[in-house]
This record gives C-alpha cells, sequence and structure tokens, in this order.
C-alpha cells in the first residue's frame, strides 16, 4: 500500500540526527526514520514490512538500514530491500504406509 503524505510536514530538527546516525519520528500517525548520511538527509517507512521491526531500533551500516527482527536490509537512500529474510528450511517428507514423516536431512531442492 502506498500512503502518499501530502505538503511539506516537519520530521525532526537537523540536529536531532547526527552524521551517520538514523531516528525514528511519528509523523500523522506513521512511524518515519529519518537518517543522516555524510550529511544528506533521507527518510524512509521506520517499519520492516515483513514482521513489523521497528528499523530505528537496528543498525546503520554507511547507507543501509538492519532491521533489529530478523536481519533484513533497505538501503535508505532508495528504500530498496538490499538483503532479504533467509528461507525457511525444507525437509524431505518420506511417506510409509500412511505416515509422512520428515526425514533426518535437509532437502536440496536441486537434488
Ligand atoms: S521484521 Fe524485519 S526482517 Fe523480519
Amino acid at each position: 500500500m502506498v500512503v502518499e503524505v501530502t505538503g511539506m510536514e516537519k520530521l525532526c530538527k537537523v540536529s536531532d540526527v547526527p552524521k551517520a546516525t538514523m531516528k525514528g519520528f511519528a509523523v500523522k500517525g506513521r512511524q518515519i526514520l529519518v537518517a543522516n548520511i555524510d550529511g544528506n538527509f533521507y527518510s524512509v517507512d521506520a517499519i520492516c514490512p515483513h514482521m513489523n521491526g521497528y528499523l530505528p531500533s537496528g543498525k546503520l551500516e554507511k547507507n543501509e538500514v538492519v532491521c533489529p527482527k530478523h536481519g533484513a536490509r533497505y538501503d535508505v537512500m532508495t528504500g530498496k530491500l538490499t538483503k532479504n529474510v533467509p528461507a525457511i528450511m525444507r525437509w524431505r517428507p518420506v511417506v510409509d504406509r500412511g505416515i509422512c514423516r520428515r526425514s533426518g536431512s535437509r532437502w536440496n531442492p536441486t537434488t
């Protein structure tokens, strides 16, 4: 869902977000992350779309914010996902005489 924020709304004071840091602000009921990268300011949604991690509580590494919940990474300059969360583990099911069991080894889908 894309929500347009119209007009110029105050996010924070420049002094609230020193260089190489980020901070979260609530603006009209929406959580916004503001990051200061080399003196340039960027703002993105503060809530991770995976499972609602609060991104300002994560780490800022150069221009990437790392979600504190599961480690997804977003470029604060573009808002793009740069590292997704790991895939869930797959196990090979074995059906034997009406019972479905999980084998003891991971299922490598390439084999
Ligand atoms: S909530 Fe952000 S990676 Fe899961």
